[in-house]
């Protein structure tokens, strides 16, 4: 397919989940500064800004504008790159974004230069009011063109842009959306704050498991730790801190993009220590770009094993159920054939083990993530 940019998940922060249509220029700045200082030194790297930016009409040109949130677009991008981050931005192929905004349909052209003079490096493009403008249940061709639409006229611009389809996962899109020119594309609609809309999305994804790679990877919607909120009401995620272990350790195996969602400006220790695990980042950016497939499903747990480039391998042994579970591994099949050494990631310490098998206790809706090691 030919991907130069984006060959490994995108690492970053959207407005969405935190700030809903409230974004404006300082709520970005405050998380590109957060992401600078605490989290770019792993890896995290874009600072993307969702729905609500753009203005209620177009200027006399035709050119799309910025509301009265985002005074100075360019300004804004010269500030998250000042401090060696990217940015990105959002539209809809349709007349109007879910948030009754702008979108590009018929500005193509024009959008994708805009957002390169802007400074953007990312652009999620989400089909909302693209619905009025195709007919009713779309077929293959119909759900492709419009992101093929703006492919072209991002491939017009002098500016690496990776390109985000957000249309829920129509027409199984992961099927096509590498050869449709995505970097990533949503599989699914939006995520909440709650184990059942987090795992329903997350053991889901083994449809689309087999068609990530790099340059194009299955993005399950972006994540839910930290103070969430989608507009004014922030609160504490109500995932368990054993849910966010399995939030996180099952995205970095599917080689999901990690878009982090929440209020940058107020990152608690414990947040900050999930966000900043270099082995469990490492499963995630893997060269591979593979994506975790189900080995064992059982009622009550499942281990999702990722195929790692220096051919040891990643798995993660998931309780789904309400109390702890001890699961031998020695009975799960041959999940561990041709491996010796069992590391903890999120521990970052060697299991303890007769070199053929192990043991693994594992907390209600929480994970032991593991690498193997030959
Ligand atoms: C849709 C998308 C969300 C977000 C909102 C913005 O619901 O799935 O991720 O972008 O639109 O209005």
């Amino acid at each position: 397919i030919g991907d130069k940019i984006g060959l490994t998940p995108a690492l970053g922060w959207n407005s969405w989940n935190a700030w809903g249509l409230s974004v404006n220029e300082d709520k970005v700045k405050i998380s590109a500064k957060a992401m600078a200082d605490k989290l770019s030194a792993y890896g995290w790297n874009y600072v993307n800004i969702d729905d609500g930016w753009e203005a209620e009409n177009r200027a006399a040109d035709g050119a799309i504008v910025s509301n009265s949130k985002f005074p100075d677009m360019k300004r804004l991008t010269d500030y998250v790159h000042s401090l060696g981050l990217h940015t990105g931005i959002y539209s809809s192929p349709g007349p109007r974004t879910c948030g009754g905004f702008l979108g590009s349909w018929q500005h193509e052209d024009q959008d994708a230069k805009t957002y390169a003079d802007w400074g953007f490096d990312y652009l999620k493009y989400d089909w909302c009011s693209y619905s009025e403008v195709t007919p009713p249940n779309p077929d293959l061709a119909a759900l492709k063109k419009p992101y093929q639409l703006m492919r072209s006229s991002l491939n017009k611009v002098n500016r690496d842009i990776m390109f985000s389809f957000c249309q829920y996962g129509w027409g199984d899109v992961w099927k096509w959306g590498a050869e449709t020119g995505g970097n990533s594309w949503r599989t699914t609609g939006d995520i909440e704050d709650t184990w059942r809309s987090m795992s329903d999305i997350g053991f889901r994804q083994d449809a689309a498991s087999p068609y990530a790679g790099p340059g194009h990877f299955n993005d399950p919607d972006m994540l839910v730790v930290g103070k969430v909120g989608w507009g004014p009401s922030l609160h504490n995620t109500r995932l368990s801190f054993d849910e966010q272990y399995t939030h996180i350790s099952l995205w970095s195996l599917l080689s999901a993009p990690l878009l982090i969602g929440c209020d940058m400006g107020h990152l608690d220790r414990f947040t900050l220590s999930l966000l900043t695990n270099d082995e469990v980042l490492a499963i995630d950016q893997d060269a591979l770009g593979k994506g975790a497939m189900p080995q064992v499903k059982k009622d009550g747990y499942q281990i999702w094993v990722k195929e790692l480039k220096d051919g040891s391998k990643a798995i993660g042994i998931f309780n789904l159920s309400d109390k702890y579970q001890t699961i031998d591994l020695d009975k799960t099949g041959d999940v561990l054939k041709g491996f010796t050494k069992y590391r903890d990631v999120w521990q970052q310490k060697f299991i303890v083990s007769t070199g053929k098998t192990f043991t693994a206790k594992v907390a209600p809706h929480g994970v032991l993530l593991v690498k193997l090691e030959k």
